[in-house]
């Protein structure tokens, strides 16, 4: 039985990816889209979800917007630098037949939690305030969350936004506090495991190769290919979003450490760190940190995952 999953998300190149694989993907079934402000505003990231589906041939797939901004303090800045200023990469996908889910995200995802015989995993790869909304106004359907993916964070690099904050907390460092310390199943696959996993342009080559729908994901990968040149001196892209739902996918791929997390919520240059315990903990709000990546592994199975796309 595939696990019914939910993609919450700001696309977003790495996010279309991480879409694309879940579909690629029988292990899961893509029950539902969210969306939330980050990369780009919110009706850009709204309008790319239903874009990336139609893409796939997949706009039978609900996508519910949710928060146009953080819960506090609005995000300083998003990330059209990187994303291109739609957010795709400077590609323009055809438009989808389907229209935005009239629900809001947070009820809609209530509501798929609140209905679904088996447990949800949701993968959180956008700042975190759907999900914070959810657990304050739906703390049941919350609680019934069967896992949590959160792309975000670092324990043992700095940020990648500022020295200290990755940018998906950075957006969002209240929310992200407020998911971290709820003691949901929650696992943080941050920068420590997402930045030694870089797809390379001879991956990219064969998925571009294996039929339009590749040959679109290829293209959108084009500007994030130069930006990571010049931010992170890799020849490659670093696809975090897609590496996240992996781990929604098959469980255990990444090796995981139990351990405390804070996010700094100070106004600071510290704002947005995540903040993880020297020690394994056993406290319920414990966070499973990923720490150990087999990279050429997981660039595997997501570049043969989006080959098949075109099979
Ligand atoms: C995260 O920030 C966004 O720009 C990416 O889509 C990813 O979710 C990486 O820090
Ligand atoms: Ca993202």
């Amino acid at each position: 039985m595939p696990v019914p999953l939910v993609i919450d998300t700001d696309p977003g190149i790495d996010d279309a990816l991480a879409i694309l694989l879940a579909l690629a993907s029988p292990e899961v079934d893509l029950r539902l889209v969210t969306t939330v402000h980050g990369n780009v505003e919110l009706a850009r990231t709204t309008e790319n979800a239903l874009r990336v589906l139609h893409l796939a041939g997949r706009s039978d797939v609900p996508v519910a917007a949710g928060a146009r901004e953080s819960l506090v303090h609005p995000q300083p800045e998003r990330a059209g630098h990187v994303h291109g200023t739609a957010g795709l990469g400077g590609v323009e996908l055809a438009p989808s037949p389907a229209a935005v889910d009239p629900r809001p995200a947070v009820v809609a995802l209530a509501e798929l939690l609140m209905t679904s015989p088996e447990p949800v995993t949701v993968a959180a790869v956008g700042p975190l305030t759907n999900v914070a909304l959810l657990l304050r106004v739906f703390p049941d359907a919350a609680a019934r969350i069967g896992r949590l993916v959160v792309m975000g964070g670092a324990a043992w690099r700095g940020g990648n936004v500022t020295a200290a904050a990755e940018f998906n907390i950075w957006a969002d460092p209240e929310a992200a506090q407020a998911v971290f310390g709820a003691g949901l199943p929650t696992v943080m696959v941050g920068l420590d495991v997402t930045l030694p996993t870089v797809l390379g342009e001879e991956g990219i080559a064969r998925f571009a190769a294996a039929g339009p729908i590749g040959n679109r994901a290829a293209a959108i990968l084009q500007q994030y290919l130069d930006h990571a040149r010049t931010a992170y001196g890799t020849t490659g892209v670093v696809v975090h979003d897609a590496l996240a739902v992996t781990e929604a996918i098959l469980p255990g791929t990444l090796g995981t450490v139990r351990r405390d997390v804070v996010v700094d919520t100070s106004l600071g240059p510290e704002r947005g760190r995540t903040v993880a315990g020297e020690r394994e903990s056993a406290a319920p709000t414990a966070v499973e940190i990923a720490e150990k990546v087999d990279s050429a592994a997981t660039v595997e199975f997501l570049v043969s995952r989006l080959a098949s796309l075109d099979g």
